[in-house]
């Protein structure tokens, strides 16, 4: 206790006369610095040590393991979410059976089990195209051998299916999934720029829609009065009696090539909530999510993090806090997509609204501070180049767990 005391007075020492210079120091170049939201309230990203675009992990036995979009749908095994990963293999094992997008680079795989069985859901698209599918493979084993690709799901924009609405008006990609808690129904979450975000019923083996001429499909985003509807990457999420709709918010890419949106409109994290699975969803604010609502969970930050997004959550148990993990570019790495760095936070839920804390806690409910990831870059950002600095190691003695 008293050396967590010592290191948290020094630390507060550090952040104040860190503060009180601008953030703006001559490592970035003043075009660029204006770009940057240089806000210091989200916290930094706890390390993720990968290079990932739309991180997926599952936790099973003992392991975290990361599917990430790429040829053929990669996937890796870690003791921990910081690292180090090692590829396991691949889901598909060639090119995807259905024939849209790009047919031997899947983006975006949401992978769930059940009863000892993995379904990886993988979308086929080409940027900026409605043209798009969604798949499904499954597996027994998470040690490389081959999936079975079950094929398609949904498609929009050509193909069989595509004339049913919503798909005439949605975009088949970006899977994410969701079980009714009472009831075990399963859903599907999908969408982006081409009117957001939908749900629809998983039929009971969850390898087709329930109702491919009728779909009962049901909007969860949409930014109405507007021909640019930047909502993407959903994610669905329960906790504690409320079902969270998470999503993307701005430009997720190309930055090095097309150039910075304007300050906040470039990829963040939001969310909105409901006690129905099937929404509506609002936000913290009271904002319906159908009205262009979702509440900011995570931004740019510290002139260090920059576009995060492509998230998932990591469900807690009784000793560990749930886990929001996303990919951002580190602005002093690069702006390349493949320059996109895992990143995650654990959450606590202040009257029931996700907030990401800092540091590595260990215990749910009292929140424990263990670790101020913040200090490095802050330093750095005020040109302290001259105190030297240890880095402080974690002492899990101090928190009881
Ligand atoms: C993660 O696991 C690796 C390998 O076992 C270990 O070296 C590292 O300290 C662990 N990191 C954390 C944050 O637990
Ligand atoms: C599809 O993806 C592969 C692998 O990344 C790439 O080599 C190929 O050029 C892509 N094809 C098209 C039509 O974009
Ligand atoms: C789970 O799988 C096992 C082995 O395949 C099977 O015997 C059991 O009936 C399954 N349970 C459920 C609830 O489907
Ligand atoms: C088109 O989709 C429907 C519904 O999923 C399916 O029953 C039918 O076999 C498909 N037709 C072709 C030609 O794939
Ligand atoms: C947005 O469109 C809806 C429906 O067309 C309309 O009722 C509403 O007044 C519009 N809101 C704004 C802010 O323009
Ligand atoms: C969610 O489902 C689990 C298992 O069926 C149950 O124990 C729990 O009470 C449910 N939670 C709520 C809030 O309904
Ligand atoms: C909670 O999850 C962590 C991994 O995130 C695991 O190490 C731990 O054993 C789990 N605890 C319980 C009580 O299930
Ligand atoms: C950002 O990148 C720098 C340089 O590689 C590294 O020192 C720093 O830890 C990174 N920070 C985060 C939050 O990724």
């Amino acid at each position: 206790m008293y050396r967590s005391t010592v290191l948290l007075l020094l630390l507060a020492a550090l952040v104040a006369l860190a503060r009180a210079r601008p953030a703006s120091s001559g490592l970035l170049t003043p075009t660029l610095s204006q770009v940057y939201e240089t806000t210091d309230t989200i916290p930094l990203p706890n390390v993720g040590n990968l290079q990932v675009h739309d991180p997926n992990v599952v936790y099973w036995n003992d392991h975290y393991y990361l599917f990430k979009g790429g040829v053929h749908v990669l996937y890796y095994k870690a003791a921990n979410m910081s690292g180090p990963w090692t590829q396991v293999g691949t889901v598909l094992d060639g090119d995807s059976i259905i024939h849209q997008g790009n047919r031997s680079r899947p983006w975006a795989p949401t992978t769930v089990e059940r009863n000892g069985t993995f379904y990886c859901f993988y979308t086929l698209s080409t940027h900026g195209s409605q043209n798009s599918a969604i798949g499904v493979a499954t597996s027994t084993k998470l040690d490389g051998s081959p999936w079975t690709d079950h094929g398609v799901m949904i498609r929009t924009g050509q193909g069989n299916g595509s004339d049913v609405w919503p798909f005439t008006i949605s975009n088949a990609i970006d899977a994410s999934f969701i079980r009714d808690n009472a009831t075990g129904k399963a859903y599907l979450n999908y969408g982006s720029y081409w009117h957001d975000i939908w749900q629809i019923p998983l039929s009971d083996d969850w390898l087709s829609i329930e109702s491919p001429e009728k779909p009962d499909a049901k909007q969860l985003t949409f930014i109405p009065n507007e021909t640019f509807r930047p909502e993407e990457g959903s994610w669905m999420s329960y906790h504690d009696g409320y079902y969270y709709v998470w999503f993307s918010h701005g430009k997720c890419c190309s930055f090095d090539v097309r150039g910075f949106p304007a300050r906040g409109d470039e990829y963040n994290i939001r969310v909105g909530r409901s006690r129905a699975v099937r929404g509506p969803f609002l936000d913290r604010d009271g904002k319906l999510l159908l009205d262009g609502g979702g509440t900011i969970v995570y931004a740019s930050n510290h002139g260090l993090v920059y576009a995060p997004g492509g998230l998932g959550v990591l469900p807690g148990n009784s000793s560990t806090p749930d886990i929001l993990y996303y990919h951002y570019l580190n602005t002093s790495i690069g702006f390349t997509d493949e320059q996109a760095q895992l990143g995650y936070n654990y959450l606590k839920y202040d009257n029931g609204w996700p907030v990401v804390l800092d540091g590595i806690t260990i215990k749910s409910g009292a929140v424990t501070i263990a670790r101020l990831p913040g200090w490095w870059s802050l330093m750095i950002l005020s040109g302290m180049w001259t105190l030297i600095v240890v880095p402080v190691s974690v002492n899990m003695g101090d928190f009881p767990c």
